[in-house]
């Protein structure tokens, strides 16, 4: 069954807009929900080309309970951002990579994804339509949460007879905001893992996410800001937080585990290793067992909501190791060369941004 987009209490009106606008504080963002006006539907039967898709009122929509979303967790999910500039243009940071990840991850979960080129005018609907939400200049960012679910009903395990794609968009501001702005990681060596080889740990599938929830609660009622998961083979080797993708640093060479199927393929990870190796570090792709990351000078971590982030300590067992932070250190020489990227700052020469037409008024 398709689903509908209601007009139910929870669906936004128009005229709610000016008054929820007014109540954001965009000094203070968070990570965090804020409905915004719009949001895009799409969808389309199995074996069937996608619909172009609309752009509706943002709201609740009706699935059916036997959906294969519900039921069987068949879904995936991405996140990017658009952030609006000082010369009043809205870009988008590299919506191409995510289109290809959920490709790619549609093909794990046997779902149809949209092309690349669905995908991206797709956002940049979105994100048209929610223009007065992205955050001014430096404030933070239009979060887009784009997302590929089984919506057809059907019992019997099966690929499902129909599928949505939906892009929802929010303001946001830091993920993890603590106080000193760093990472306190806890190692979790003795319980659940996050992924395994075969798995789907590899994709952005919804399934990755709520398991890791248990881990990362009893991380953070001890004190931790997150949890820094191993393979789930020999249990020595470290893999990736809750939510990012992790690096380690000694001298020049800048170490991050390979994606071979169990840690997501960041787009952030994959621009900070970039923007490593050209200002002249070494950046290698291998197993990195925990001691290797306990002898490091620094550790990092990166996402798309992370961006990229010092981590002070990691604690693995009863050790806690401590690790360079602040202006010295290579995550902040990264950050900034990220988001100076993002935010139009400096010049994007790698053709990372993308522009939404129609943003200027
Ligand atoms: C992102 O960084 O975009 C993610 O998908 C992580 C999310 C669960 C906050």
């Amino acid at each position: 069954m398709a689903p509908s987009v209601h007009s139910s209490s929870s669906t936004l009106l128009t005229s709610d807009t000016d008054e929820r606008y007014a109540n954001v504080n965009w000094e203070e963002l968070e990570f965090s929900l804020t409905p915004t006006d719009y949001m895009f539907v799409a969808k389309y039967k199995q074996g069937e080309t996608f619909s172009e898709g609309n752009i509706v009122p943002y709201g609740d929509i009706s699935i059916s309970p036997c959906s294969a979303i519900f039921n069987y967790g068949q879904g995936l999910f991405e996140g990017l951002k658009a952030y609006r500039t000082e010369d009043k243009r809205i870009r988008l940071f590299r919506p191409d990579e995510n289109a290809l990840r959920m490709q790619n991850g549609a093909e794990r979960l046997c779902m149809t994804a949209p092309s690349a080129e669905q995908f991206i005018k797709a956002v940049k609907q979105t994100v048209l339509a929610n223009k007065k939400w992205v955050p001014p200049p430096g404030k933070g960012s239009l979060y887009i949460r784009p997302l590929l679910i089984g919506s057809g009903a059907m019992l019997g395990l099966a690929s499902a007879p129909e599928y949505t794609f939906l892009i929802y968009a929010t303001p946001v501001g830091e993920y993890h905001k603590v106080s000193s702005g760093l990472m306190n990681l806890k190692v979790n060596h003795h319980n659940y893992h996050r992924s395994h080889y075969g798995g789907t740990g590899g994709v952005k599938s919804c399934t990755n996410y709520s398991p890791v929830v248990k881990t990362f609660l009893e991380a953070k009622s001890l004190g931790f800001s997150d949890v820094l998961f191993l393979d789930a083979a020999t249990g020595r080797n470290i893999e990736e937080l809750t939510t990012s993708n992790i690096f380690i640093v000694k001298g020049d060479i800048v170490t991050t585990p390979p994606i071979l199927g169990t840690i997501l393929p960041g787009i952030t990870r994959k621009s900070v290793s970039e923007l490593a190796r050209d200002i002249g570090y070494k950046v290698e792709e291998r197993d990195i067992s925990v001691d290797e990351m306990l002898e490091a000078e620094e550790v990092f971590c990166t996402g798309t909501a992370t961006v990229v982030k010092a981590v002070e300590t990691v604690t693995y067992k009863d050790k806690k190791v401590k690790y360079k932070t602040g202006e010295e250190a290579l995550s902040t020489k990264l950050y900034t060369m990220l988001t100076d990227i993002q935010m139009g700052i400096v010049e994007d020469k790698k053709g990372w941004m993308v522009e939404i037409d129609g943003c200027d008024d």
